[in-house]
């Protein structure tokens, strides 16, 4: 496994594989690993001759300074990790080699996109997110990019981005992962107790009921009732919307034609947690 810092030196080592008709898979992280990230991975490594995997805690996309400050870092063990997952490259900038003019974000216009949900409640948090990407292609030039669906509005948003400014790189997304008790799998799941992480798995069993019940409710009754099962759990509700799945607009009835999809966002104490379910 290559490790590589600097953006020009995995530039050129990436432009040699491309002469020799390689493609490269890649998946962007900003490390403290799980079995989510390593399933994109392994993902990408069916699908590619070489896999790139970028480390980075991207500055322009967090809203709140400490919670910049507290995401968990763990270079060494994400290294493990990766090389036994059989990675073929590792990118691991210092904020400088993706930022050399400051840590600001540039202004990509996301369609919309970034209405509602993540983007209503953390404000710039994807004009960080399409920065860092863009610039990310740019560097490793891969062929395939691989998004987990937990974000899924980071999926969409990057797909219209990829368009938007006509890169040439396949997006390709993959499910959600989840732990025991349905739990989506998150890097800041590591800073809830083991207590907290089995009462955070109520989150999908919410989705799950509203899969099942849906057809009983227009969609601001099924936003209405999650709420009201909310109140009984010990999370914090922020959202529950549902959505074009397409277009991220919420809906106001059900549509056969463009689909449902429930999106959550909810607190357990001090973490966010986020998941999304397809409705049909
Ligand atoms: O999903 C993430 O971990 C980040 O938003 C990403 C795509 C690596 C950009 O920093």
């Amino acid at each position: 496994m290559q490790v590589f810092e600097r953006a020009g030196l995995l530039t050129s080592f990436i432009e040699n594989q491309k002469k020799q008709n390689h493609s490269v898979g890649f998946v962007p992280t900003m490390g403290a690993l799980h079995r989510g990230h390593l399933s994109l991975v392994k993902h990408a490594l069916r699908e590619n001759d070489l896999v790139v995997v970028s480390i980075f805690v991207n500055p322009t996309q967090f809203n709140n300074a400490a919670d910049l400050q507290k995401y968990p870092r763990v270079p060494e063990v994400d290294l493990k990790l990766l090389r036994e997952a059989q990675t073929d490259v590792v990118f691991l900038p210092p904020v400088k080699e993706i930022y050399p003019n400051g840590t600001q974000s540039e202004e990509i216009d996301l369609n919309g996109l970034d209405r509602h949900m993540e983007g209503q409640f953390r404000p710039g948090h994807f004009q960080g997110v399409v920065t860092v990407v863009k610039r990310f292609f740019n560097i490793v030039k891969p062929t395939r990019a691989y998004f987990g669906e937990k974000d899924y509005q980071q999926l969409q948003i990057i797909r219209h981005m990829t368009q938007l400014h006509k890169l040439n790189v396949e997006i390709v997304s993959h499910p959600v992962e989840r732990g025991p008790g349905g739990l989506a799998l998150s890097s800041r799941n590591e800073l809830m107790s083991l207590q907290q992480k089995e009462e955070a798995g109520f989150i999908h069993k919410a989705l799950q009921w509203a899969q099942k019940n849906y057809r009983d409710f227009n969609p601001r009754q099924l936003q209405e009732a999650l709420k009201a099962r909310f109140e009984k759990s010990n999370l914090k509700l922020e959202y529950a919307l549902v959505s074009d799945p397409e277009s991220l607009e919420p809906l106001e009835e059900w549509s056969q034609k463009k689909g449902a999809r429930l999106f959550i966002a909810a607190y357990m104490g001090e973490v966010r947690l986020i998941d999304n379910v397809p409705l049909f």
